[in-house]
């Protein structure tokens, strides 16, 4: 009898096809998330699950798949896993690190720049027909070249991130919450790890790239932001809700940074109220690894690990690797 795999919403079709050559796959095929419900009655009889980042995997998903031998996370992202009590379970769980670390790091860049030159703004005069011609004092917006970049969470994405400023000669300093240092940013570029206050004080771009946890859930509030540079501009690739959007919003229409560039939110996919009326903000729909590529190793990598985990084996990228040894 082949394993029973069930994939919460379609993925690029090389990694059902890797799945299909030793599973029967059943998949959500209608282009949205599944309910609480839905979920939890899909997965009742499945031995492995492919889920995305707005799945909850937890205790209560466990109980509702008694067969369950593993789990695959379509995201770099785990804070939708309640790995402890995976563990407890001795079910193991994976996620997709790496093949989207560089899509996601180019993309705060396009954010940084859309935001310091005002792109998405000014588009939008030249397609209104409002534009009367070139003036000195015109849609004047800030430079990057030579600014302080800041990374809270240099991990890897933030560490590519933070490495492709070197064309842009920018002094780069990090906080990150375990305080470990970055030994490749501080080789190549010199970067600093600083105190996260320090760094809001210091730099002219932050860009978040920190992992969602209890501690880092709301870490700019209306408190960093008053400590921020009035001229910073603040980029989030990472998880929203490390940003209290209410806050976000005041502090922009405050002056108390410049602007901002958001890819993610706190409450996806719904925006707080008065953001999109900003215009220092560029506002994109959760696109960080949304290349064809990217994506495409993502299904990949997510079905080979659950392959892995239903054949005994060690999956490539295991959040509770310990489980593997107790098997
Ligand atoms: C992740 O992988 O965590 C992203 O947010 C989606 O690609």
């Amino acid at each position: 009898m082949k394993p029973k795999v069930y994939v919460t919403r379609m993925i690029p079709r090389p990694g059902i096809e890797l799945l299909e050559t030793y599973c029967e796959v059943a998949i959500n095929t209608e282009d949205r998330p599944l309910s609480r419900a839905e979920l939890l009655d899909k997965v009742r009889d499945k031995d492995g699950v492919i889920g995305l980042m707005n799945d909850r995997i937890d205790g209560d998903f466990f109980d509702a798949a008694p067969n369950l031998r593993g789990y695959a996370n379509y995201a770099v992202g785990y804070d939708n896993i309640d790995v402890p009590e995976a563990t407890k379970r001795r079910i193991p769980v994976s996620n997709t690190p790496d093949v989207l670390t560089d899509a996601t790091a180019e993309l705060a860049w396009a954010l940084l720049f859309a935001v310091a030159r005002r792109v998405v703004e000014l588009d939008a005069v030249m397609r209104s027909g409002q534009w009367s011609g070139w003036g000195p004092l015109q849609f004047l917006g800030a430079d990057v070249c030579g600014k302080t970049l800041g990374i809270v969470g240099a991990g890897r994405i933030g560490t590519a991130m933070a490495l492709m400023s070197r064309g842009f000669r920018m002094p780069v300093i990090y906080a990150n919450s375990s305080g470990r240092r970055n030994e490749v940013l501080e080789k190549e570029l010199g970067a600093s790890l600083i105190p996260f206050d320090e760094l809001l004080e210091r730099s002219d771009y932050i860009s978040l790239h920190a992992p969602l946890t209890p501690q880092s859930r709301h870490l700019f509030n209306a408190k960093s932001f008053a400590r921020m540079k009035k001229t910073a501009i603040l980029i989030n690739t990472g998880r929203g809700p490390l940003i209290k959007e209410d806050d976000l919003v005041q502090a922009l229409k405050k002056g108390q940074l410049s602007g901002a560039g958001l890819d993610v939110y706190e409450f996806e996919p719904r925006m707080a109220e008065g953001l999109a009326a900003l215009p220092n903000t560029v506002l994109l729909p959760h696109i960080g690894s949304a290349t064809d590529t990217t994506r495409t190793n993502m299904a990949t990598m997510a079905a080979r690990n659950l392959l892995a985990m239903l054949r005994n084996e060690r999956p490539e990228t295991c959040l509770n690797p310990e489980v593997l040894a107790q098997r």
